[in-house]
């Protein structure tokens, strides 16, 4: 049997990137998906990639700062696929500046969507989670993203860092939460090395500006931080997170799961 047989997942920030490949990997595992965000073509592009792969997907737009579109997106989740099983906290934005640069218009930013936005969908979420707990071994699962820049420190990206460090705690008091309310959920946190996504773009531009590097410089100094030698994939982060979602990590509630290539082992 498929490893999400039956299960219904909501993928935030799942039109590119990490997120697009968790949904792949959860739908190629036979969970119902359904994708959100706000890149419309592109998310209603990957929803489609995945159903003529013969996956179960659908795409909503949402932007996960605002209570109404977590209240459409979890509404699509039980009209179409009758309820929620796995919640992937994944859209992030990144920040890399020095914090003399650092407004307050962009700490409000990360905030909203890092922060507040994992913060009003695990809410909001829950009742819809805990409905259909008792199905599974394992029960419900949040899968937050967080990142080694929850765990360590890194310069010039102090307002992103505070924002993944937040998640790091806020999903295991969670769990803490949810064990002591008997609710059946299982919630824990992943945290990537660099990926190859956009977002790495991102990165490897801040690191450029704040270091005054060129671009092949930058590119050796990010994948010289991976003791294994390479950035990476999104894949990596998509097989951590079908983990934490299926029975196999039931005896697994507030852990923080590393995928760094060995970073902050060092
Ligand atoms: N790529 C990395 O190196 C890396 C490392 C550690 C952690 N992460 C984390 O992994 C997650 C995914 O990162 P990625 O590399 O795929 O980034 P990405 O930029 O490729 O994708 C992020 C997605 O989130 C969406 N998004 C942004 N704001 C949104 C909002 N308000 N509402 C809904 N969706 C929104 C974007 O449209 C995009 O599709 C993020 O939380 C990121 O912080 C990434």
């Amino acid at each position: 049997m498929a490893r999400l047989d039956g299960k219904v997942a909501l993928v935030t920030g799942a039109a590119r990137g990490i997120g697009k490949a968790i949904a792949a990997a959860m739908a190629a595992e036979s969970a119902r998906v359904v994708l959100t965000d706000i890149l419309d073509v592109e998310g209603d592009a990957t929803a489609t990639e995945i159903r003529v792969q013969g996956g179960q997907a659908l795409y909503v737009s949402h932007d996960v700062t605002t209570e109404d579109g977590w209240r459409t997106a979890l509404e699509a989740a039980n009209d179409e696929f009758g309820g929620l099983d796995v919640l992937v906290n994944n859209a992030g934005l990144f920040l890399g500046k020095p914090l003399a640069e650092t407004s307050i218009d962009d700490m409000n930013r990360m905030l909203a969507v890092n922060v507040v936005g994992l913060m009003l969908g695990s809410k909001l979420a829950l009742p819809f989670l805990a409905a259909r707990a008792s199905r599974w071994d394992g029960g419900g699962s949040i899968v937050n993203l967080s990142s080694v820049a929850g765990l360590i420190g890194a310069s010039f990206q102090t307002v992103y860092s505070m924002t993944k460090g937040a998640v790091r705690l806020f999903s295991k008091s969670l769990a803490m939460e949810c064990a002591d309310l008997k609710l059946n959920i299982r919630v824990n946190s992943i945290h990537p090395g660099v990926i190859d996504t956009d977002m790495a773009v991102e990165v490897a531009r801040g690191q450029m500006e704040a270091r005054a590097m060129d671009a092949d410089k930058v590119q050796r100094f990010m994948v010289g931080g991976h003791p294994l030698g390479r950035l990476g994939r999104p894949r990596d982060i998509a097989d951590a997170a079908v983990f934490l979602a299926s029975g196999e990590s039931s005896f697994m509630t507030g852990t923080e799961l590393v995928v760094d290539g060995g970073m902050t082992a060092r």
